[in-house]
């Protein structure tokens, strides 16, 4: 599904990421986690073709896609959900979840036939589909966010810090939804946390990042109970 190979990235002068290789499967969640700085934006967003000009090689579904526009990756199946829940707070839900679907220029009942579907893995979501997303709780917000880039039909959910600043059992909820997002729409799903002990008790494999290198990688049962990872990311 997704294939990276000794891929460096830059902030002009300022090396940002050296020589990931990173690589997943068709049904796996994977999680990407490593403290404040340690590059784990800049590899979405090299993955995204946010961030250009990197070396390397990034191929998803066998095809090269290493420093394509945005666009041309969105369009591919690949959904980025940005740190930071960015919903269009003076829209109301419904057209928030609309605007997810724009580029896919679904018929009418196609259209339907997802927010459907998104109403129905997040009913809190139907209940307040008329109004502005700004007056969602954070954990509406982030729901939203993820619903917004699910209405594209995705073949790749990418979600960048979705449990960021929000309270531990909204956080629960969050994960849960992305676990059956993975499991009942059958995509494959790549968390990036700080939040190390929830990413790695989801995930089906980890990679550690620190200072823009991979420090460790493994399957995320096997990284749960390694004393390294104890003591860097799970408070000992
Ligand atoms: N737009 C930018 N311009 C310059 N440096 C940046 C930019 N974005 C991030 N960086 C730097 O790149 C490094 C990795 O940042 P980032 O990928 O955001 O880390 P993380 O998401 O893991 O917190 C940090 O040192 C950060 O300061
Ligand atoms: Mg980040």
């Amino acid at each position: 599904m997704l294939e990276i190979t000794n891929l460096d990235a830059y902030y002009g002068k300022v090396q940002a990421l050296k020589n990931i290789s990173l690589s997943m499967g068709p049904q796996e969640i994977i999680s990407i986690i490593g403290s404040n700085g340690a590059g784990k934006t800049t590899l979405m967003s090299c993955i995204m073709g946010i961030v250009h000009g990197v070396g390397g090689e990034i191929k998803y579904k066998n095809q090269n896609i290493t420093n394509l526009k945005t666009h041309v990756i969105t369009k591919r199946g690949v959904v980025y959900i940005p740190e930071g829940r960015e919903v269009f707070p003076s829209m109301t839900v419904l057209h928030n979840l609309e605007m997810g679907a724009y580029s896919k220029k679904f018929t009418k009942k196609e259209l339907n036939y997802h927010l459907d579907s998104m109403y129905e893995l997040f009913p809190r979501l139907k209940e307040r589909s008329s109004q502005k997303a700004s007056s969602l709780s954070g954990g509406e917000q982030q729901m939203l966010a993820i619903a917004r880039g699910l209405m594209s039909d995705p073949q790749l959910l990418m979600c960048d810090e979705p449990s960021l600043g929000l309270a531990p059992v909204i956080v629960d909820d969050v994960f849960r939804i992305i676990v059956r997002v993975s499991q009942e729409m059958k995509i494959p799903v790549i968390i990036v946390e700080q939040n190390a002990y929830m990413a790695l008790s989801i995930s089906d494999r980890c990679y550690v990042l620190e200072n823009g290198r991979i420090v460790s990688s493994g399957a995320s049962k096997d990284l749960i109970d390694s004393d390294d990872i104890k003591k860097a990311y799970l408070g000992g």
